[in-house]
């Protein structure tokens, strides 16, 4: 009681207001996203600020208005997560045309966009290794299980499902992925491979059309961009009979993310593995960092580290089955 009425009487004194955050972000319907969007709600009502979010709906002109709107009704600071990160250096000449900060999330703008602005940041993780880690995973299960070579050639010949064009994550995984094969000691072989934009369903469309053009005694594993694409490739897996426990049909297929809907087909059998996005670390942190800018507190003492003064990079971690 006592704590309280302190805590009261200090929000009185100091006269402080409350911060208020304008988030955007490019869509809602985006599983990865809703775990960020959860995160940053919670940080918000730790830290007494106010959040609004945005849906951009995949739609950069959507998202330019709702930032427009945000500055015009006076938030103190934006959190962005661009539809087209290209699209990052006209937000940040909004932003500092305001004088407000800006922290970007989850897609990246160049460092020559971050450094016309001394309050422009990114918070996110960094793409290379989610892709090297994804590639382990499917490495590590062939020198496990030599049977997974199914033609006995010594590479592995794989469908890979790509994210939205352009975003560092479609980009940076598809690589280093097939590297971590390479460095393992595998020659990768990519026997099919589309964007998939993310999204389950047309990965399930893509993948129906590989097995049916393919056949899938040709297809030795299958590596995602995201969890929800290589959900939807299990799914029409499981449709044909393959991952539901029979050892003689079976394609180890990874993703990343580490999404519940994931980690469940995990306990099942259908996933072979992800890689931990930690949504919930980088939403927090970006409000963290958000509220500290806004109200002019120290940036070193938000939990977080920031690297070059522009960054902060969380961690990604494999995840396996029984992890
Ligand atoms: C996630 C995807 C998500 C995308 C959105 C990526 O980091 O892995 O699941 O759709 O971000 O930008």
């Amino acid at each position: 009681m006592l704590a309280l009425v302190l805590v009261l009487a200090l929000c009185c004194c100091s006269g402080a207001e409350e911060i208020k955050i304008g988030a955007c972000i490019y869509r809602f319907n985006d599983a990865f996203m809703l775990r960020f969007r959860n995160a940053m709600a919670e940080e918000s009502g730790n830290a007494g600020a106010v959040i609004t979010m945005a849906d951009g709906q995949d739609d950069q002109n959507t998202q330019d208005a709702q930032i427009d709107d945000f500055i015009a009704n006076g938030v103190n600071v934006l959190i962005v997560n661009p539809v087209d990160r290209m699209s990052s250096q006209a937000i940040i000449d909004k932003a500092k045309a305001a004088n407000i900060p800006v922290v970007f999330i989850n897609r990246e703008p160049t460092p020559e966009m971050l450094a016309t602005y001394d309050k422009a940041y990114y918070i996110g993780a960094k793409a290379e290794e989610s892709g090297t880690q994804s590639g382990q995973l499917i490495a590590d299960y062939f020198k496990a299980h030599p049977e997974a070579d199914k033609n006995h050639d010594g590479k592995i010949q794989f469908v890979l499902l790509r994210g939205q064009n352009g975003h560092q994550d479609m980009i940076l995984r598809s690589k280093y992925s097939v590297e971590a094969i390479r460095d393992a000691g595998f020659e990768p072989v990519e026997v099919a491979g589309a964007i998939a934009n993310w999204d389950k369903f047309e990965a399930m469309t893509i993948m129906n059309a590989f097995f049916m053009a393919i056949g899938a005694e040709n297809i030795e594993a299958v590596i995602a961009n995201n969890d929800e694409m290589a959900l939807g490739a299990v799914e029409v897996l499981k449709a044909n009979d393959y991952n539901t426990g029979n050892p003689e049909a079976y394609i180890p297929v990874v993703g990343v993310d580490a999404n519940a809907s994931a980690l469940e087909e995990m306990k099942t059998g259908g996933l072979l593995g992800t890689v931990l996005n930690d949504a919930e670390n980088q939403g927090t942190a970006a409000v963290r960092l958000a509220v500290a800018l806004a109200s002019g507190k120290d940036t070193g003492s938000i939990g977080y580290g920031i690297t070059d003064g522009k960054y902060i990079w969380v961690p990604y971690r494999k995840v396996t089955r029984g992890e």
